[in-house]
């Protein structure tokens, strides 16, 4: 028998228990024992709901209790799980967690206590909800030099800039409608500002390079200055606007980043829509691989973390490898990145033609500048830039009267 106990009752909690008592057969067959819920701990009370029977207020019930095997961590937040989950690994209790502030914050950290205790911390959750990435990046693509990751990993955002896309609305009015709905949080700024996608690319790019890559050092933009106008001329170009997390190895510069991108329809994250996410993972013998699926919500979240808990109950006693070092990585600045800009102008292009030649080279020359008018901002016109690194793209920027706003472009 393998007992697992649940940390917070909440929409992935409740999930983690529906999803084993309504699979239970298929996960005792796949766990190759009985998985048995013993705990669930919350400090609210669920009368009439069969967890009452089970529920604790303690955790040091939990902690204190020798036949509890596994720990599923679906509190959120670092304080007290990051308490927690040390003192269960210490005792030799495998976590598997949802929570991906901790693992951004301390998942080196809780990796190695886990190995020291024989036990394991795995956090398939904390990435792309119910799509598989960690695993993959753990094992199947082992062989691979990763040199590139490439993800939309908020389903939040995702949901909103496809909304905008598809109805030509303000980003305000979407927002609104994605808060009513329960997509957006009443304080959205974790997922608009892009800080929720730079956590999970900080925790793609520590096991894409077995470092430490700390999110605080990942440049981060969000969806905020993105308008209905952006999207007019997105559809004359044919391109998609996504808030891409980008985690790169140049070979000897190491660069990540988060903000809205335009991308071709040529590119396999064009057609990741709605909430979904999708993650392309990009090896040096393999080339691309694409992830697709549910990047939230509380059935797949709950039943990529009871894959995991499959996983310890499979490997009581051992530890399973996990490349992912204490040792921090330094990010190289975004300032030598290349890429083409979309930038947006006030006034007429016939009358600032020759400065954007100037600046950016022969207008509609193959690779080079590309201009672009929309009827329905007739006081405006936009550019697309030859390939150029971000300081330059800053320099030349500067010297352009009645900038509007940019948006990068990623092939
Ligand atoms: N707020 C997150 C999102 C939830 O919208 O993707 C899943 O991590």
């Amino acid at each position: 028998m393998i007992n697992v106990a649940v940390l917070g009752y909440g929409t992935v909690g409740s999930g983690v228990v529906e999803v084993i008592h309504k699979n239970q057969e298929i996960v005792n067959k796949k766990a190759k024992d009985e998985v048995c819920v013993k705990y669930v701990l919350d400090l609210r009370e669920f009368e009439g709901d069969p967890v009452q029977k089970i529920l604790v207020h303690d955790v040091n019930v939990i902690l204190e209790d020798t036949e509890v095997d596994v720990i599923c961590e679906t509190m959120g937040g670092v304080e007290p799980a990051y308490t927690f989950t040390k003192k269960a690994l210490m005792s030799g209790k495998s976590v598997c967690t949802s929570n991906k502030e901790l693992v951004a914050n301390h998942g080196s950290e809780l990796i190695k206590i886990a190995h020291e205790h024989n036990c394991n911390y795995l956090f398939e959750a904390s990435v792309g909800g119910g799509i598989p990435i960690i695993r993959p990046l753990n094992a199947s693509l082992t062989p691979e030099k990763i040199i590139g990751i490439t993800g939309i990993l908020n389903g939040t955002t995702n949901y909103i800039l496809s909304k905008m896309a598809a109805v030509g609305a303000n980003y305000e009015d979407v927002l609104q409608e994605a808060q009513q709905k329960g997509y957006a949080e009443k304080n959205p700024s974790a997922d608009v500002d892009g800080l929720d996608a730079g956590r999970k690319i900080a925790i793609l790019s520590s096991l894409m390079y077995g470092k430490t890559v700390h999110y605080e050092d990942i440049y981060t933009e969000g969806i905020t200055k993105i308008t209905a106008a952006d999207f007019v001329y997105a559809k004359k170009m044919g391109t998609a606007i996504k808030l891409l997390a980008i985690s790169k190895d140049l070979g000897n510069e190491y660069f990540a980043m988060v903000a809205p991108f335009m991308i071709q329809d040529t590119n396999p994250l064009f057609h990741v829509n709605d909430v979904f996410n999708g993650i392309l993972v990009h090896g040096n013998m393999l080339g691309n691989t694409m992830y697709y699926g549910a990047g939230a919500g509380k059935l797949p979240t709950a039943s990529a973390v009871v894959g995991d808990v499959i996983d310890c109950a499979r490997h009581i006693g051992k530890s399973i490898t996990c490349f992912w070092d204490e040792e921090p990585l330094a990010l190289t600045s975004i300032d030598n990145a290349r890429r083409r800009f979309f930038i947006r102008i006030q006034g007429k292009l016939m009358e600032q033609r020759s400065q954007m030649e100037s600046l950016f080279g022969q207008a509609d020359a193959s690779d080079e500048l590309k201009v672009i008018e929309v009827p329905e901002y007739p006081e405006e016109f936009a550019v697309v830039t030859p390939v150029m690194s971000e300081k330059e793209y800053k320099e030349k920027v500067a010297q352009i009267r009645g900038f509007i706003s940019m948006i990068r472009m990623e092939a």
